[in-house]
């Protein structure tokens, strides 16, 4: 049988911030961001370790895991929001960083709902053509794009990157069932300006200079109530009950959001895989670290069914079930 995952990977950034030291930059306390978000530590980016260079040290992982080449990878997306260029893409230059010269490359930019969006683009590329190899990416240098003054967003946000590379199943395994939605009336709760631009016509007054910012207690709401309802969606579309779940994934945004997922859906909290302490939010990069960190460590089973879920910006938000 092929397996759908041929491998996966993470590349965390070698610099480690604790809840300590930000009670030094801002006015916060460990007491604070632990308890009210269950982040310990966040891993923070630096010289040489742009978005691209995450990408595709996480990339050479899931290479690894895979016995294939860099050369093997048919197609390229990375999911982010957080690149160090507006253009050429990410997923241009970690293609270049890779030396993946076979693949075409492009960038999917759904803030944390990225990895199941590009997850999904992914899956119709391989009912086209099932042999196609393609490496799905979501990286993130998010201390790139948060204020340091701001402790409403600056302890949240971490760097990182996870992949996985994909490649077309025997039938009743891959993706089994996928829901995406967005929705862009309510996108000033959680956003991040663009450079200045150039044209005065155009300039934004509200532009705060690139920084994300969030309110946050209302996102916290609409997280909560999207993700379970994603989920509840992509059970039904699948004809699956959470009892069938061996293994969830949820986007690692705040561990009272993942403890209210929990209980609405009335599933044991061990089948919930958590990492958020270690890395905070990352982003796009959330979902695919915690897979790389779930596969390593034996959490998943040829056969087992893991059910991955997002919200983020936009907003954006889905849930995706795959037969490991
Ligand atoms: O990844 C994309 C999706 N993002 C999310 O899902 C994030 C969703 N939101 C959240 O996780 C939470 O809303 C936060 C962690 C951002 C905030 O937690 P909260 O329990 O909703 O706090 P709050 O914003 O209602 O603020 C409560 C208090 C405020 O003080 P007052 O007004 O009660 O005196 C804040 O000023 O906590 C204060 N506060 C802080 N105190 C210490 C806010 N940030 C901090 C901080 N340290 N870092």
């Amino acid at each position: 049988m092929t397996s759908f995952v041929l491998g996966t990977g993470s590349c965390l950034p070698r610099r480690v911030l604790t809840n300590r030291e930000l009670e030094a930059m801002v006015d916060t306390s460990d007491e604070w961001i632990s308890t009210r978000t269950g982040i310990k530590t966040r891993h923070i980016a630096g010289p040489g370790e742009e978005t691209s260079k995450l990408a595709a040290g996480a990339a050479r992982e899931a290479l690894r895991m895979a016995g294939l080449g860099p050369g093997d990878i048919d197609i390229l997306l990375v999911a982010t929001v957080s690149s160090e260029m507006g253009m050429p893409s990410c997923a241009c230059l970690t293609q270049k960083e890779l030396g993946a010269e076979a693949a075409f490359a492009y960038d999917v930019n759904a803030a944390c709902s990225g990895f199941l969006y590009a997850l999904d683009l992914a899956d119709a590329y391989l009912r086209r053509d099932p042999a196609l190899k393609i490496m799905i990416i979501g990286a993130e240098t998010l201390s790139s794009r948060v204020n340091w003054r701001d402790r409403d967003t600056c302890v949240l946000f971490g760097d990182g990157a996870g992949a996985c590379l994909v490649s077309g199943a025997s039938p009743g395994s891959g993706l089994l069932a996928s829901r995406l939605f967005s929705d862009g009336r309510l996108f000033d709760l959680l956003c991040m300006d663009s450079a200045r631009g150039f044209n005065p016509d155009l300039a934004n007054a509200r532009n705060t200079g690139s920084y994300i910012t969030m309110t946050g207690r209302e996102v916290f709401k609409h997280a909560v109530r999207a993700m379970s309802g994603a989920v509840e969606q992509v059970l039904a579309q699948g004809g699956l009950k959470a009892s069938d779940i061996a293994l969830f994934i949820p986007h690692q945004a705040n561990i009272r959001i993942v403890n209210s997922l929990i209980e609405r859906l009335g599933v044991p909290s061990e089948k919930f895989y958590v990492n958020i302490a270690k890395y905070g939010n990352t982003s796009a990069a959330s979902i695919p670290i915690a897979l790389d960190e779930a596969h390593r460590e034996g959490r998943l089973r040829p056969g087992d069914l893991l059910l991955c879920c997002a919200f983020g910006s936009g907003f954006t938000w889905g849930a995706s079930i795959v037969r490991w």
